[in-house]
Parts: structure tokens; C-alpha cells; sequence
């Protein structure tokens, strides 16, 4: 049987990856957050001293390296050649620089392989990015559009950082927010749509639980 694909997609702080985690946990299948290989790729290159605008020097770091990502309870856990990164590549200079890998039209062809590639061995899968549904699975069995106000993205986001024991302030938070919605949204290469034929949901004023149970029934229903 042909393995099933369900995409959730939408801008920072909207809920998307505890929702895609839990969706994919209920569900009994894999789990991919796309968003942690953009990252990795970027962690990899900094690392090496990399300078991020050089598309075809991070591409031969993208094609030298060796990276894994399995999922865990905490969400994805990610690996360059065996060693744990999965904390680093949530830093906020990862965070701030990520966007030139994302915008590049080059490494963005080389992730969406990595995404097409994962999703060959993966079985039936929940994938979780900004591009899923419009660009790398656009014949995905169920695509949801994921939204919610931009003050209350920036509250979630400020939480978790401050349970991770960063100290933010609010409002330099929402100004990062709103930055990398600007980014991702005009990029030129695949920006962040709402795919024609997705199920939309504003997560403002709903738990991710609701969330989660709405989606659950939508995926049940159309598969
Ligand atoms: O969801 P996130 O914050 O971990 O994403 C990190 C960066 O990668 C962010 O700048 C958006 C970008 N991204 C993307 O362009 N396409 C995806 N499918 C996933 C993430």
C-alpha cells in the first residue's frame, strides 16, 4: 500500500511542531520537522567556520556531512555524524541565521531531497516545514494550514525560551517574529503559502490539545 503523508504548515511560534509530534504519536507514524534540517545544515556550516552566503560551499558541507534525524518524546533529535546537536541547533544564533540557508534556491533543492528521501523510508508519515504541502509532497493525503496572532506566537515562543533558561524580553521576541514571518513569506524561493487545498487553523485561542484532536478527526475522516 502506498505510504500516507500528512502536512502541516505555518509561520514560527504556531503551534506546529508539539501538534505534528502528538498528531504523528496518535497516529502510530513517523514524524518529520523540517524546519531542524534547515537548521542542522546551518549549525554544520557555522561550525566549520562556513560563511552561510557561499551556497556552494554549504552545499558540499550538505553532501560531505552525515546528518540523522529520529524522533524522540522531545521532539526531534538530530545528529551530525553521531553527535547529538539537537540542543545547539536551537540556539538563537542558529535561530538568526538559518533564514540565508532557507532563502537559497540551491540548498533548498538539496533539503527537499533529504525531506523526499526521509519520507521513501518513513512509511506513513506527519511532516512538519513551511514548504510541505505547497512544494515537496504537494499530493499529501490531508494539508493543514497552521496559524495564530502574532503576540500570542510571541508568548509561546518567549515561554519555552525562558523554560530552556534563556533570559527574552517580550518584545525583542515579537520583533524577531515578525522578522522571519517578513522573511519567509517574501523569500522568492518557495515562501511560505497557504497550500490552495489545505485545511486552515488558527491556533490563537485553542490548546494545542484542541488542535491536535481537531486534526486527528479531519485525518480520520478523509483517509
Ligand atoms: O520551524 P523552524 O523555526 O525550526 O524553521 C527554521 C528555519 O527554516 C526558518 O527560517 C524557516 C525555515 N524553513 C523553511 O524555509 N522551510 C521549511 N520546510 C522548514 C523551515
Amino acid at each position: 500500500m502506498k505510504s500516507r503523508i500528512v502536512t502541516i504548515d505555518g509561520p514560527a511560534g504556531s503551534g506546529k511542531s508539539t501538534v505534528s509530534r502528538e498528531l504523528a504519536r496518535r497516529l502510530g507514524w513517523s514524524f518529520l520537522d523540517t524546519g531542524a534540517m534547515y537548521r542542522a545544515l546551518a549549525y554544520a556550516a557555522a561550525e566549520e567556520g562556513q560563511d552561510l552566503g557561499d551556497e556552494k560551499g554549504v552545499a558540499e558541507i550538505a553532501g560531505r556531512q552525515n546528518f540523522e534525524f529520529t524522533p524522540s518524546s522531545e521532539g526531534i533529535k538530530v545528529f551530525l555524524d553521531r553527535r547529538d546537536i539537537s540542543k545547539e541547533i536551537r540556539s538563537p544564533e542558529v535561530t538568526a541565521s538559518v533564514s540565508r540557508i532557507a532563502s537559497s534556491v540551491v540548498l533548498r533543492r538539496l533539503l527537499v531531497e533529504m525531506q523526499r528521501d526521509f519520507a521513501q523510508k518513513a512509511g506513513d508519515m506527519v511532516t512538519e516545514g513551511r514548504d510541505q504541502g505547497s512544494v515537496v509532497f504537494p499530493d499529501a493525503d490531508v494539508k493543514f494550514y497552521l496559524d495564530a496572532g502574532v503576540k500570542i506566537r510571541a508568548q509561546r515562543r518567549a515561554a519555552e525560551l525562558e523554560a530552556s533558561g534563556q533570559r527574552v524580553d517580550i518584545q525583542d521576541v515579537m520583533k524577531a517574529i515578525e522578522k522571519r514571518d517578513l522573511a519567509d513569506k517574501s523569500r522568492e524561493a518557495a515562501p511560505l503559502v497557504c497550500p490552495e487545498d489545505a485545511i486552515v487553523i488558527d491556533s490563537s485561542n485553542i490548546s494545542a490539545e484542541q488542535v491536535t484532536e481537531r486534526m486527528l478527526s479531519a485525518v480520520k475522516e478523509i483517509i
